[in-house]
């Protein structure tokens, strides 16, 4: 089949395990070409995946890891040059850490990875969503969210106390969901939508990978959480399901969902547009 007959593009960052790895499946499975941006391999006794990645509609970029700039910067700017356009942009990679670290640039790591980064990929990617067609923006967001307390930018950025999941995890998607909320009307302007998604509850524990979860929630994944095609369902479905008119909303169980702290959504915008803009666009790395 040739490449062109393929129309949709899809961009999904953490393609290689878990929600990505089954989203680019079922993308894949329906036709679209995949943009992959990732860390690790695909599995490689996966035949679908290896052959899609033979005939180029799958393409892989490679980082070592998304919450260095440098490694960042260079994975983006090869996709800049490669790619023609995204219909829809899937900021899919993160999860939990085990304990209080800190990227190279200083921030909590949960703070960079799931919060700034997907700021710092949407605006470097923008043109090429504004050439696709759904011009579309899908965060991987969680209901971890609502256990968030206490939330301001020190707190995301150098928290004094570590809880795993309910902690920087999930404080760091409440800002995720608030600077999607807080971004929307200025996307609109280039008729972009954005979104924030919950994937559910999906048991994505691995051998070799140190959870960041407490030990009960991962009791609970191995014996109650839904293999990962629950959670890429979910985020197709946040992207091209019934809310795939609506912009800026927070979508848990595939419904509309409130925000705490919607107060703080302009601080944490204004806040990772200055980071971007400061130390992503003017350092030489
Ligand atoms: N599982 C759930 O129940 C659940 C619930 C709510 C939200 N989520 C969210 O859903 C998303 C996917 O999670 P998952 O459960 O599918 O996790 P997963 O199975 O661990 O997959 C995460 C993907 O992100 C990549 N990744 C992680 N850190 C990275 C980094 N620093 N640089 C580059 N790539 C990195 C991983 O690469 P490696 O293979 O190299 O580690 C992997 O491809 C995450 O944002 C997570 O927070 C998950």
């Amino acid at each position: 089949m040739n490449k062109n007959q393929r129309e949709n593009i899809a961009m999904i960052t953490g393609a290689s395990a878990g929600i990505g790895l089954e989203l680019t499946r079922k993308l894949l499975s329906e036709d679209w070409q995949v943009i992959a941006l990732n860390r690790s391999d695909f599995p490689t006794d996966d035949m679908r995946i290896q052959e899609a990645f033979k005939s180029g509609w799958l393409r892989i970029y490679k980082t070592t890891d998304l919450a260095d700039y440098a490694s960042l910067r260079r994975a983006l700017e090869e996709i800049k040059d490669k790619e023609q356009r995204i219909d829809i942009l899937f900021n899919n990679a993160g999860g939990t850490f085990p304990e209080l670290s800190y990227s190279k640039q200083g921030r909590e790591k949960h703070y960079e990875l799931l919060t700034v980064v997907p700021y710092i990929i949407l605006m470097e990617l923008k043109k090429l969503i504004k050439k696709g067609r759904l011009k579309t923006v899908i965060n991987t967001s969680s209901s971890a969210l609502k256990f968030t307390k206490e939330f301001n930018i020190e707190i995301l950025e150098r928290p004094k106390i570590f809880r795993k999941l309910l902690g920087p995890y999930a404080t760091s998607k409440l800002a995720l969901s608030l600077w999607t909320q807080a971004i929307a009307s200025q996307l609109a302007e280039d008729d972009i939508k954005i979104r924030s998604v919950d994937p559910g509850s999906n048991n994505t524990l691995r051998k070799g990978k140190k959870s960041g979860l407490p030990i009960l929630v991962q009791t609970l994944m191995k014996l109650f959480f839904s293999a990962p095609t629950h959670g890429a369902g979910k985020l197709y479905e946040g992207a091209l399901g019934e809310h795939r008119n609506e912009t800026g909303v927070f979508l848990l169980k595939g419904q509309v969902a409130d925000l705490k702290f919607k107060d703080q959504a302009r601080n944490v915008l204004e806040r990772i547009n200055m980071i971007y803009e400061h130390e992503f666009l003017q350092r030489n790395f």
